[in-house]
């Protein structure tokens, strides 16, 4: 399966570019949907009070700067595969170090190379949507201390409307290269079943599964899977 590395083109080079221009804070709120303007919050994770964090998949890292400034863990890592991404991190909140760390890593080999170190990773539309499952999961369950937590949204249906997949198989959506040329990248946009069943599978125990309806009507908007599961002992 093919994943954003360093040696094919950089897919999220525009992703987020012009909102880091001219908004640089830490949001003061995390959202898991995909409007990004509602729904449940941080508190979904827990106490992560000296606790061991990972965001799969991090982007611009903003929720992760959240998490380091205004839930107190021991260190959150902020990993995504993009090297514009990490640029647009680094450049954003590498002042929240040590406390934030960011790191450039698809997120399998990293999490294969952290067993036993996270007490909490998760991923908002990040890596969990983007990766195919039977890579991403026992790595995540790999890394996990036994009962550490899985958490990540994902899109509850395709945009345009068609309904998620019946079995874990991924499809083509658009996407752009630096240049602006047109191609596309595989996004794994799976029944709540199907995500059950592969947590299960992979390691995982306590699996639950939300549909938070979308915010507002229209073309692209979505409603949101949000995912939580606990690393079997
Ligand atoms: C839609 S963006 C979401 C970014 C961020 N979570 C947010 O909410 O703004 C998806 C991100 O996942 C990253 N990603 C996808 N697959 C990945 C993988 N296997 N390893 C690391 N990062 C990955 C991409 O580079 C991209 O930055």
């Amino acid at each position: 399966m093919r994943r954003v590395t360093t040696t094919t083109a950089d897919l999220w080079h525009h992703y987020g570019r012009t909102r880091a221009q001219r908004d640089r804070s830490v949001p003061e709120s995390f959202h898991w949907i995909w409007s990004q303007d509602g729904g449940p919050g941080a508190e979904v994770l827990g106490d992560l009070s000296g606790r061991v964090v990972g965001d799969l998949g991090a982007g611009a890292a903003r929720h992760a700067a959240h998490l380091a400034t205004y839930h107190e863990p021991a260190r959150i890592t902020a990993v995504d595969a993009s090297p514009a991404q990490h640029t647009m991190a680094t450049d954003l909140y590498g002042h929240l170090a040590p406390r934030l760390h960011i790191v450039r890593s698809d997120v399998v080999p990293h999490l294969h190379a952290m067993a036993d170190t996270y007490d909490v990773l998760y991923s908002v539309f990040g890596a969990v949507d983007f990766t195919d499952p039977r890579d991403l999961l026992p790595a995540a369950a790999l890394a996990l201390r036994p009962g550490g937590r899985l958490v990540f949204s994902g899109l509850g249906h395709y945009l345009n409307g068609a309904p998620a997949q019946l079995d874990v198989v991924p499809a083509d959506v658009a996407a752009k290269t630096p240049d602006g040329a047109p191609t596309t990248m595989h996004r794994w946009v799976l029944q709540a079943q199907v995500w059950t069943k592969a947590l299960d599978a992979y390691g995982f125990t306590r699996i639950s599964v939300d549909v938070l309806p979308a915010t507002t009507e229209g073309p692209r908007t979505a409603d949101t899977l949000l995912v939580s599961a606990v690393r079997r002992a």
